[in-house]
């Protein structure tokens, strides 16, 4: 069942996605050369807090942290760990907040100066393919018109893989809400979007093949070839005529080009 949203709905799930948006913009301050992974994990989960609101993740369905953060190999469900980041690493950050009864749910990957070529095609590839996803989040429009739109992108113009076991999904009173939104398809087939429906695109993008195996912590899902992989995720509602993001990259991409550590596009 895919739920519909009232505008004021909306208005408190932009409200829990921007606060994700600006958990990011935090840890992109503090990322460096050194910095441990639960480092950053414990200061989201502070920032949360203050702002109060509550980690989505935590414990929901037992995941230990109230952040995922995969590095490198690591496509998704990352654990926070102790050891240091290293320049050029890639460190994908994937935040969830709770607050006035809706869920934000949001990514962003970032790259630890020197990034290599490759991997700055990546980022770029993977955050311009959740574009043209999200530009397909208009009423009338298929589930399958934004996984097509991501698909086509990545795979006919660059040789990355597409994922094919982690979807996104409608986000609201639950984290995970109807309908899934796999990161490929064909144009004109799944549900129908209609207005109000708020969706969390997520494209997971690897360097090598598509192929992912899970780590042995039963969470951390990395590459099966060990090359490297990005994921950037929004939060839309749909609209007539023009999507409505309810997350915002600009300030993650301002702190993210401020700190010189970090890889920048812009
Ligand atoms: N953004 C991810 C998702 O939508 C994060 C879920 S992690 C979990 O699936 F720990 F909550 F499972
Ligand atoms: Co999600």
């Amino acid at each position: 069942m895919i739920r519909i949203k009232t505008n004021a709905e909306v208005e408190l799930i932009r409200e829990s996605a921007l606060l994700v948006s600006r958990t990011i913009a935090e840890l992109a301050t503090l990322l460096r050369p050194g910095i441990s992974t639960h480092a950053l994990d414990l200061r989201a989960e502070e920032f949360i807090h203050d702002h109060q609101a509550i980690p989505s993740f935590k414990n929901y369905r037992g995941y230990p942290y109230a952040t995922c953060i995969s590095v490198n190999d690591a496509v998704v469900h990352g654990f926070p760990t102790r050891n240091e980041l290293r320049e050029g690493d890639l460190v994908s950050i994937d935040v969830g907040v709770y607050k006035n009864g809706f869920h934000g749910d949001s990514a962003y990957t970032f790259g630890l100066m020197p990034i290599v070529q490759e991997h700055q095609l990546l980022m770029r590839v993977t955050r311009e393919s959740l574009y043209l996803g999200v530009e397909k989040a208009v009423a009338g429009n298929r589930v399958g018109d934004i996984s097509n739109a991501i698909q086509e992108f990545t795979e006919r113009k660059h040789p990355f893989g597409v994922v094919r076991e982690l979807v996104g999904h409608g986000v609201g009173k639950q984290l995970h809400e109807d309908p899934q939104i796999p990161n490929y398809g064909k144009k004109g087939t799944g549900p129908k979007l209609r207005e109000n429906m708020v969706l969390a695109i997520e494209p997971m993008i690897n360097v090598g093949t598509k192929d992912v195996i899970y780590d042995a912590d039963g969470w951390t899902v990395r590459t099966k070839d060990g090359k490297f992989s990005a994921h950037y995720e929004h939060n839309v509602c749909v609209k007539k005529g023009k999507p409505d993001i309810l997350s915002n990259f600009e300030p993650i991409s301002a702190n993210e080009s401020a700190n010189a550590h970090l890889f920048s596009d812009y």
